[in-house]
């Protein structure tokens, strides 16, 4: 069995890993199949790390969750080179020179791999990047994943997962034939399979791994990021061939450039460049945004541009009545993912632009997901209708009005539908009180079927429980899980009502500063112009915009209502951003377990008293906080006499019990 295994991990290697096969598939499905066989005549003999389990067949019920001993970071982006210029000289006013690793950005999604003594033992997803999905089942069945290392050592390795074009289409295909729904791009892909419970299935879909980071590089006496994907590589893991170290940032550009014509070849998506400072001891000295790295940014490929037909111009009434024309496009094929419809913003836009119905018209996905048209293909209209903005709301029939100064139409009857419907929408969504169960569909049937015409009807749908029970697509379940997901929003930091009742100006962000400052929302409501403006960042709009809301007669009625219904309008902890504080203008590192606090609500209360969270300790740390099992950033913190705090010091610090 042991001699079957090595052969069989041999030729995974080969031809997973280094893309050079070395024995026919036949003779690789006999020796499975031998082993396979051994494995279930003599299961006591079975190993542990049987490349047999490539196979899958493990289903969960669930996935556990995976808090990483490094937070996993995103990246910067740089759109231009004259933005990557100024990337380089930023680094420049840390450090007196650099040399750069560049690498091909692959579009999938980011895993983090723990190996102990060579073994893999656990695999899981970025998540919120401090605490991820435990997905070790799914990772394993992807035939470049060692199960067991050359080498027995134990490391923490990054990389990215990613779905060839070739897997994509293979699995549209198979979805084609099913009826099912179509994965948008590869990546969704990637990610959708990565979230499958079965890992036969995953094993199916033909995922692959390209790794790029390692944790502690120090720990195996590497010095830069080349020599850390040479020592990946070494240890039988996959890495992108497709790697370069340059000098000068002219050569970097240069690079860049030819990365981008080339990318074109590969039989996977790349959307951008990972250009990274090559020597690691200077990383914390250039050092990281909450965020991301300072020393690494993303040059994201300028966006693909395709040409297609415009069918026809039709109007959306958002949630403040706004009226907004939308291209309907034939459907095209566009970086990845098929467009049929764009925004056209107002009515000066499309007479700017100069389009008529049926033109043919060029679009691009700018940033790689809104797609927008950028000018009609004139040599070649043909047949077309100008465009004539309508009069009348196309939800609720009222006319619209457009007023000086301003771009847009709006619809002014506040019982219009589409309106009242959008409004819904945008409380219940993700990013505000984040009502999981109650999407766009759901919240269109309720307001058809007279159950839900308004925020406070939401949260009488309770008493409404067996008529909604009889209604198309719900039934007890969904009824019930919608019900418990309306009765958990209540609990939501007012931030989140705040933003969800879509006043003008108000997003998510100033929604936070006016609850950090009030504390409550009826002493937001209760807040004169005067006052607000007396915020830093709060200007004119958005102190018009706040008063004029809260003086409605329908505002002061909804917030009335929802707080009898018992909604939290306070926040618990009102933390002032001032000098006093320990934590202002402070530099933090979190490492090890604390009791009382997920390190995600650990940062966020350190945010919020205007400190700074980064994810390595170098001189420039202030504090680190250690819970129990801390490891290396703790040892780190004590050779450089940074102060280390205890659960119990930093709950005395926050001022809480
Ligand atoms: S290094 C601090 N290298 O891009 C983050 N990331 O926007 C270090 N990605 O989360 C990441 N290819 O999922 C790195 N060669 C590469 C990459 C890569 C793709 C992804 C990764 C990361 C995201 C950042």
């Amino acid at each position: 069995m042991e001699e079957l295994i090595d052969i069989i991990e041999e030729a995974n290697y080969q031809y997973h890993t280094l893309d050079a096969p070395v024995i026919s598939d036949y003779e690789y499905d006999q020796y499975l199949k031998e082993l396979i066989e051994l494995e279930e005549k003599y299961p006591n003999l079975k190993s542990s790390t049987t490349p047999t389990q490539k196979i899958g067949g493990v289903v969960l019920d669930k996935f556990n969750k995976i808090t990483h001993s490094e937070p996993m970071m995103s990246l910067s982006n740089v759109f231009s080179d004259d933005e990557l210029r100024l990337f380089h000289e930023r680094i420049l006013k840390e450090v007196d020179s650099v040399t750069y690793d560049l690498e091909l950005k692959i579009d999938g999604l980011a895993i983090n791999l723990i190996y102990e003594n060579g073994i893999l033992k656990t695999a899981s997803t970025r998540g919120d990047g401090l605490v991820g999905e435990d997905v070790t089942e799914n990772i394993k069945t992807i035939k470049s994943v060692p199960l067991r290392l050359r080498e027995a050592v134990s490391i923490e390795v990054r990389g990215e997962v990613y779905m060839p074009y070739a897997s994509f289409n293979k699995v549209n295909e198979e979805k084609t034939k099913l009826g099912e729904e179509l994965f948008k791009n590869p990546r969704n892909a990637a990610a959708g399979t990565i979230r499958q419970l079965d890992s036969e299935i995953v094993s199916k879909r033909g995922l692959d791994i390209f790794c790029y980071t390692l944790i502690n590089p120090q720990d195996h006496n590497l010095n830069t990021q080349t020599e850390v994907l040479s020592f990946l590589r070494k240890l039988g893991l996959k890495t992108n061939p497709h790697t370069v170290t340059k000098s000068t940032i002219d050569e970097v550009i240069d690079q860049i450039h030819k990365f981008d014509v080339m990318r074109h070849e590969l039989k996977y998506d790349t959307d951008g460049v990972v250009i990274k400072v090559n020597e690691l001891d200077l990383y914390d000295q250039i050092g990281y945004t909450v965020k991301s790295p300072k020393w690494a940014t993303a040059y994201k490929f300028p966006p693909e541009e395709v040409e297609t037909k415009l069918l026809d111009i039709t109007f959306q009434v958002g949630r403040t009545g706004v009226i907004t024309p939308v291209a309907e496009l034939e459907p095209v094929l566009i970086s990845g993912s098929i467009v049929s419809r764009a925004t056209l913003h107002n009515e000066d836009f499309i007479k700017a632009l100069d389009i008529e119905i049926n033109d043919y018209v060029v679009i691009r996905k700018a940033g790689e997901i809104i797609p927008e048209v950028l000018r009609a293909v004139k040599e070649k209209r043909n047949n077309t209708t100008v465009f004539e903005m309508i009069k009348t709301c196309p939800s609720c029939k009222e006319p619209i009005l457009r007023e000086e100064g301003e771009a847009d139409y709006y619809c002014i009857n506040p019982n219009c539908p589409s309106q009242q419907i959008n409004k819904i929408v945008h409380f219940a969504s993700r990013v505000a009180m984040n009502i999981d169960t109650l999407g766009e569909k759901v919240i269109e049937q309720l307001y058809h079927a007279g159950y839900l015409k308004d925020i406070k009807d939401i949260y009488n749908l309770k008493n409404h429980k067996d008529d909604l029970i009889t209604l198309d697509r719900l039934g007890e379940k969904r009824v019930s899980n919608l019900l418990d997901a309306i009765e958990a929003s209540k609990k939501n930091t007012p931030d989140k009502l705040l933003f969800g009742l879509g006043i003008r100006h108000v997003g998510a962000k100033i929604a936070r500063i006016l609850l950090d400052e009030y504390g409550s929302i009826e002493d937001v409501m209760n807040a004169t112009k005067e006052d607000l403006l007396n915020i830093f960042e709060i200007g004119d709009a958005i102190a018009s915009s706040v008063v004029r809301y809260f003086n409605s007669d329908y505002a002061k009625e909804l917030i009335f209502t929802l707080k009898e219904l018992g909604l939290n309008m306070t926040q618990d902890r009102v933390l002032v951003k001032n000098k006093e504080n320990p934590f202002f203008g402070k530099t933090v590192v979190l490492t090890g377990k604390l009791e009382d606090f997920t390190r995600d609500q650990a940062s966020e209360i350190i945010l919020e008293m205007g400190g700074k969270v980064t994810s390595s300790v170098s001189k420039k740390t202030d504090f680190v906080l250690a819970g129990s099992d801390a490891g290396s950033k703790l040892v780190r913190a004590e050779a450089l006499g940074v102060t280390v705090l205890t659960e119990e010091a930093f709950k005395e610090m926050i001022d809480r019990e």
